[in-house]
């Protein structure tokens, strides 16, 4: 059984872009976290990252089919900005039948009032915020005890 982890845009510059904000663990660091993390809970990691909403956009459907197929538990799902901005995301999700666990590293809430609004939120099936990347971690963790409880 399959596990996606999504990130958007920017977040390939993860330890070097606002590391006062997001910290100095790379997104290479996230992926061997994840992937360590779904080992333990035997899944097996889908793990990608694109600046561009379209791309998300079909990797949503992917795991959406995946998950109607029986193969796949969810998705956790860093937008990055598009979070804040994005109807076709919000679109996606919510035509298919996927999971997503909608993650954000920093508190998006103690920041920028333009943060506070998610796209995503409405059709999250749950939300881990300002853990820093350990939220990686608690979002599998969470995806896979969802799973496992049906
Ligand atoms: C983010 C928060 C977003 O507001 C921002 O645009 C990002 C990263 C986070 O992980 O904290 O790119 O999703």
């Amino acid at each position: 059984t399959s596990v996606y982890v999504l990130n958007g845009p920017n977040l390939n510059l993860l330890g070097t872009r606002k590391p006062e904000v997001y910290g100095t663990t790379t997104l290479a660091d996230v992926e061997e976290l994840c992937r360590e993390e779904a080992a333990g809970l035997d899944l097996d990691l889908r793990f990608r990252q694109s600046n561009h909403e379209g791309q998300l956009i079909d990797w949503i459907h992917e795991a959406g089919a995946e998950v109607k197929a029986g193969r796949c538990v969810g998705a956790v799902f860093n937008p990055g900005a598009y979070t804040h901005t994005s109807v076709a995301l919000h679109d996606a999700i919510e035509g298919v039948e996927l999971p997503v666990i909608e993650l954000h590293i920093s508190n998006v809430h103690a920041r920028e009032p333009f943060r506070h609004h998610s796209y995503i939120s409405p059709v999250a099936r749950s939300i881990v915020v300002g853990f820093g990347v350990y939220g990686y971690v608690l979002a599998l963790r969470g995806l896979h005890h969802a799973a496992t409880q049906k």
